[in-house]
């Protein structure tokens, strides 16, 4: 898949996410439904999201046991979205799992991504909460491999490792973004932050982005401004 822009679309309800996207008369963002809107809307606010001609990454982050997740991973390959995505800490045999969950009779299936270490987790609560006592950069890196070898498309990752990912794991990799910010922008609860053409410099092959986009005055602007920086054109 080419490189582009997926809006996340951190509402509460169906009605304020249909509001939101009917503002893009005729365009067609691929967009981001986490795991609010899901809970809240159920899962016909991802069909009716899909009938509208989005592309959709479902970011739900499944975490069980390998045959839990295969069957999980089935239900939502029907529902015919484009990237979803778990947790790399489940194992090589969980990852391995979901992936024949999400096979369809055809052979096709979505993209299947993994979440490293959270940008949330820093280096003290991983030593200290999870016993992991190797540096941060290093088991993310070794989590992107083991997802690799497991047949996975790529990670979610921070923009600045991106590089890294490509440098372990091959280009063709995915690498899957947030932490997105125009520059000069509020950079609100993120940290490690960077711009869309930063993002295009470093490598990133989806950038994830939010309240930059949502909260805009102008979403569709502040969306085409986005894919103009981050795409080059
Ligand atoms: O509003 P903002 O641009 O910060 O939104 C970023 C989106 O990416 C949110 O949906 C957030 O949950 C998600 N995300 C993140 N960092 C991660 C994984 C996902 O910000 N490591």
């Amino acid at each position: 898949m080419a490189k582009d822009v997926i809006i996340a679309c951190d509402f509460p309800s169906r009605e304020q996410t249909l509001d939101f996207l009917d503002r893009f008369s005729g365009q067609k963002p691929f967009v981001k439904i986490g795991m609010e809107l899901f809970y809240g809307a159920g899962p016909q606010i991802v069909r009716e999201i899909k009938e509208r001609g989005h592309r959709i990454f479902l970011d739900l982050k499944l975490h069980d046991i390998p045959n839990t997740v295969k069957k999980a991973m089935t239900v939502l390959s029907a529902l015919d979205v484009d990237i979803c995505n778990l947790h790399a800490a489940g194992t090589r045999a969980m990852m391995e799992a979901a992936l024949e969950g999400l096979t369809r009779p055809d052979g096709t299936r979505p993209l299947l991504i993994a979440v490293t270490q959270l940008t949330s987790t820093d280096q003290g609560a991983m030593e200290r909460d999870l016993l992991i006592e190797k540096p941060l950069d290093q088991v993310v890196r070794h989590y992107a491999r083991t997802a690799a070898a497991a047949g996975l498309d790529g990670v979610v990752c921070s923009c600045l490792e991106a590089g890294q990912i490509h440098e372990a794991c091959g280009e063709s990799f995915l690498t899957v973004t947030p932490g997105v910010r125009f520059a000069g922008g509020d950079v609100g609860d993120q940290k490690r932050v960077a711009t869309p053409e930063r993002a295009r410099e470093l490598g990133s092959d989806y950038i994830v982005v939010g309240r930059p986009i949502t909260a805009a005055e102008d979403p569709v602007e502040a969306w085409e401004r986005c894919c103009r920086e981050f795409l080059g054109k």
